[in-house]
């Protein structure tokens, strides 16, 4: 049984569209925890497209199951994590022109600032994940990093194109997560995982949770549609 983490960015996308206050994802992250969500993430991104200082620090106050944090190492969000103190952080990298996190980080190319941003969290008891691509590089340069948790980059797996590539990909995580639990690493996943695909993956030994955001935010609207329709038609009807 793995947990679930779920992501609320693209509640705070829907907002944005415009530029109200409406939907809440602070008011999502009540409704997901008390629909059984483990934890809650928010990815903070450095151009604020979806989530805000402010989302993030009332999810502080109010959620109170775990509060993960995505974030980049870019010193202005390292400050306000510092400051804002959630459970967790996740390390991932960040491009301006991408639609979502395309990879995992290079844990080996920014090790000597993935030390010295991990140091300074760890400094404020806020525990550290680092989302990498299921490498076996990747996973030693995580355990030299010194880090408890990682989350390995699903997206390979979800975007596979046919049974034979998805199987490939499958193989790999598996082995990435049985290669991080032989080192004592404590293994998280996630990216592209749906309703049709995120049980494989909870079945690997050793991943103890999933982190799912659009598939789950894509259904929300879709099953709570007719819903919405009858209120409105018996508001004005
Ligand atoms: N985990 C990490 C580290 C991510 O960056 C994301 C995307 O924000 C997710 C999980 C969730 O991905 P998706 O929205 O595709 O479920």
């Amino acid at each position: 049984m793995a947990e679930l983490g779920v992501n609320i960015d693209h509640v705070a996308t829907l907002r944005q569209a415009r530029r109200g206050n409406q939907p809440d994802p602070v008011l999502a992250a009540l409704i997901c925890e008390s629909a059984g969500a483990d934890s809650i993430v928010a990815h903070l991104r450095e151009d604020r497209r979806h989530i805000n200082e402010n989302d993030v620090f009332l999810l502080k106050k109010t959620v109170r199951t775990k509060f993960n944090l995505e974030m980049s190492i870019a010193e202005e969000i390292i400050d306000i994590a510092c400051c804002l103190q959630p459970d967790q952080v996740t390390l991932v990298p960040e491009k301006r022109q991408e639609l979502t996190t395309e990879g995992g980080i290079d844990a080996r190319k920014n090790f000597p600032r993935l030390k010295k941003t991990i140091a300074k969290l760890t400094k404020k008891n806020i525990a550290v994940s680092l989302f990498i691509d299921p490498d076996k590089k990747q996973l030693d340069a995580a355990n030299d990093l010194g880090v408890k948790f990682i989350e390995l980059h699903t997206g390979k797996f979800a975007l596979a194109k046919n049974k034979k590539e998805q199987q490939k990909q499958f193989l790999i995580l598996k082995n990435a997560a049985a290669y991080g639990l032989s080192n004592g690493l404590r293994i998280f996943a996630g990216h592209g995982l749906d309703y049709g695909n995120a049980q494989m993956i909870a079945r690997i030994k050793g991943v103890e949770e999933l982190n799912i955001g659009h598939s789950i935010v894509s259904r929300a609207v879709v099953v709570g549609l007719a819903q919405a329709v009858k209120e409105m038609k018996g508001l004005i009807g």
